[in-house]
């Protein structure tokens, strides 16, 4: 009899953004008359940047002819994207990033979770507690978080790193031996910022046990404070101790274009052996790289007018955030994230859970948020509002959810 993997039994229920979908779908059944407005997962709702869009097409017409045809692609992707990535956003910041070390996917998402592949099963891996649920899930198949208990809504084998308001919503170093530390900054779901030095302490504390950060820096950005690091490779000894997963998809529109990357440097060796040609080793395996296309649109953004345009979409989305704060501010939430983040992270009134007034907001405001206990125990008391939508739908949910308020 063919076994199936138990790891996946262990799972709770569906992923987080699948439960939501199911409660807002069978909501929309009951109430079909009722507009409701999303502000719930990180989709973005602008569309592609002009100078993208000229590329894609450039390029279709190029897969039309005999000279320009090409049929698979490098599984690390194009140079020329290899190499526009490591010139903007790596060395124009002043971090040593190589093209051969910057790995082209399909998504921040799908990496995070493949990147388990490269590591022992018996590695001890540290979270954020809340977390991209996606760390936690991909770690549990894998079979490295242990036993679930839904009591305290913890994995036996993981170490959480609880993320408050007391702590600035800024991990702890953890005390216990860990081996893989995910960090996401700016943060998925708090919006919080990680300082110059709070990096630094990660990468120094990394490097002195042997142990590996896994950094997701999607929401980079959205970083409006120009003291705050983009990448873990602006912190000095990083190229020794961390992996960062970069994407398009939040930068550039492109959650329904598929284009993003994972960083692995040379300098990083565990165990003797390079992660950097391991990673190569499961890519070239498993993966057949992004569609020439897409990478062509993906090099775009790094043009004069690319550049300029993605400036402004993530202009008109931090204005949404702003909106966002300031009016449920205004209405006697405490809020936080959304200065340098897409996320606003706000507690609900009068100790309501976090599922609680997710469900009040859709039954009676028609608005859709994502219940923070739904990242993690630490997230419960909170819900999580996304600043992807249109102008005036971010304007009216806040108005309908202050009147609900
Ligand atoms: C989110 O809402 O947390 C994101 O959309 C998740 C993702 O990027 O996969």
């Amino acid at each position: 009899m063919t076994k199936i993997n138990e790891n996946y039994r262990k799972l709770p229920g569906s992923y987080l953004f699948t439960e939501i979908a199911r409660r807002v779908t069978a909501y929309g059944q009951k109430n079909p008359d009722k507009r409701l407005i999303r502000l719930g997962i990180g989709d973005v709702t602008r569309p592609l940047a002009p100078a993208v869009i000229s590329a894609m097409h450039a390029a279709v017409d190029e897969m039309g002819t005999m000279e320009g045809f090409r049929g698979y692609g490098p599984e690390q992707g194009y140079d020329f994207l290899r190499q526009a990535i490591a010139e903007y956003d790596y060395q124009a910041r002043g971090a040593e990033i190589a093209p051969d070390e910057i790995f082209i996917s399909d998504g921040a998402k799908s990496d995070c979770g493949n990147i388990g592949d490269i590591f022992g099963v018996d590695n001890v891996v540290a979270v954020c507690d809340p977390v991209y649920p996606v760390y936690v899930d991909t770690n549990a198949m894998a079979g490295r978080a242990g036993e679930y208990s839904e009591a305290v809504g913890r994995w036996s084998n993981l170490v959480y790193m609880p993320c408050t308001a007391e702590n600035g919503f800024a991990p702890a170093l953890p005390e216990s031996k860990v081996d893989l530390i995910y960090l996401c900054f700016p943060n998925n779901p708090t919006g919080a910022v990680a300082t110059r030095e709070q990096l630094q302490a990660w990468v120094d504390y990394a490097e002195s046990r042997g142990a590996v950060i896994l950094f997701d820096s999607a929401y980079e950005a959205f970083i409006s404070d120009p003291s705050i690091p983009h990448s873990i490779f602006e912190i000095e000894g990083a190229r020794r101790c961390a992996i960062e997963f970069r994407s398009f998809s939040k930068t550039a529109g492109f959650t329904g274009n598929r284009c993003a990357y994972t960083v692995v440097p040379r300098d990083l060796e565990r165990g003797g052996a390079s992660l950097n040609t391991l990673w190569n080793r499961r890519q070239t395996t498993k993966f057949n790289g992004v569609p020439y296309v897409v990478q062509r649109g993906a090099q775009a953004v790094y043009s004069d007018a690319g550049r300029a345009q993605v400036r402004e979409t993530i202009g008109f989305y931090q204005n949404n955030a702003r909106v966002i704060r300031a009016g449920l501010a205004g209405a006697g939430l405490t809020v936080s994230g959304g200065e340098n983040s897409p996320y606003v992270w706000a507690k609900t009134p009068h100790g309501m859970g976090s599922w609680a007034f997710f469900d009040l907001l859709l039954q009676q405001a028609g608005v859709v948020t994502t219940p923070g206990a739904g990242f993690g125990p630490s997230g419960e008391g909170y819900i999580r509002l996304s600043a992807f939508g249109g102008a005036e739908d971010t304007a009216e949910a806040v108005e309908r959810i202050r009147a609900v308020l």
